[in-house]
């Protein structure tokens, strides 16, 4: 529970969560959980997505935009840039134009490091987060005396988007992402899951990785991050009759989203119409 001084009446913080598809949904799971007394407004970018092969530029002109939209019509107490990717690439730059908090999620690499029994880790993430500048360092800091293999896995993107939506998901696919680590002779016994959307296919990705895998990802941490800010720092707090989500793309696909998206909590899906392509 967050301190009761930040609720007043009706008045609360509304946390902004931002992803490119439905993987930032994985991080509100475990902020609602950690914190259930917030509004919400979840917003993706289902016309950009993917953004795990958009040029640097593309994304970030993208996420000012959006984010510049929305802050216009609601107060936002704080935004979570819940995609790895868009925070390795963006979040330097968000900052600059924003005074509310701005939270972003990188790859557990350092948590890693203390979990793993034979020192072999696993990182499975997007082509952008895994060329990035920021991954390779935070590798040559955190992975000395450890072997961290990384694995670009951008089709589990897609898959998670169609669990998401209810389809069925064939496991041989995720199989065959993993197979150049499954068919080694020492496999990694910690997986990071380094992007958002690989958080929703957990137990998949348990039922083909070895028994004793662990697997780790950055939405606790998240969660507690933004729980810390919350007590700790003014922001300002209002007023959401509900729950809102946001797509930049109205299509049949956004139109089934619109179902679940009921479930989670996010009663209304609107669209944000943005100039730029
Ligand atoms: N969910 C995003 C991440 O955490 C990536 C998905 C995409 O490629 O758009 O990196």
């Amino acid at each position: 529970m967050i301190n009761s001084s930040v609720i007043k009446d009706n008045l609360r913080p509304i946390i902004l969560i931002f992803d490119s598809g439905i993987g930032g949904i994985s991080v509100y799971n475990e902020i609602k959980k950690q914190i259930p007394d917030l509004y919400y407004i979840y917003v993706f970018d289902n016309a950009g997505f993917p953004y795990g092969n958009k040029t640097k530029l593309f994304i970030i002109k993208r996420i000012i935009n959006i984010i510049k939209k929305i802050s216009s019509k609601y107060l936002v107490s704080l935004a979570v840039i819940a995609c790895n990717t868009a925070s390795i690439i963006a979040l330097v730059e968000l900052r600059k134009y924003y005074s509310f908090p701005i939270v972003g999620i990188v790859p557990a690499i350092k948590p890693s490091v203390k979990i793993t029994k034979n020192g072999i880790i696993g990182l499975l993430a997007t082509y952008n987060t895994i060329s990035s500048k920021y991954i390779r360092q935070l590798i040559l800091t955190f992975g000395e005396n450890h072997k961290i293999l990384t694995m670009t896995a951008s089709e589990l993107v897609y898959i998670a988007e169609s669990k998401f939506l209810g389809k069925k998901i064939c496991l041989n696919k995720i199989h065959n992402v993993l197979q150049p680590w499954l068919k080694k002779s020492k496999i990694p016994d910690t997986i990071i899951l380094g992007c958002t959307h690989f958080v929703l296919l957990r137990e998949e990705l348990k039922q083909i990785l070895p028994t004793n895998t662990f697997l780790i990802d950055s939405s606790l941490a998240i969660a507690c991050r933004v729980n810390y800010l919350l007590r700790n720092t003014q922001v300002k707090i209002g007023f959401l009759e509900n729950n809102i989500a946001f797509c930049t793309s109205i299509n049949n696909t956004s139109m089934q989203l619109s179902l679940i998206l009921k479930q989670y909590g996010f009663p209304i899906l609107k669209i944000i119409k943005l100039k730029i392509n």
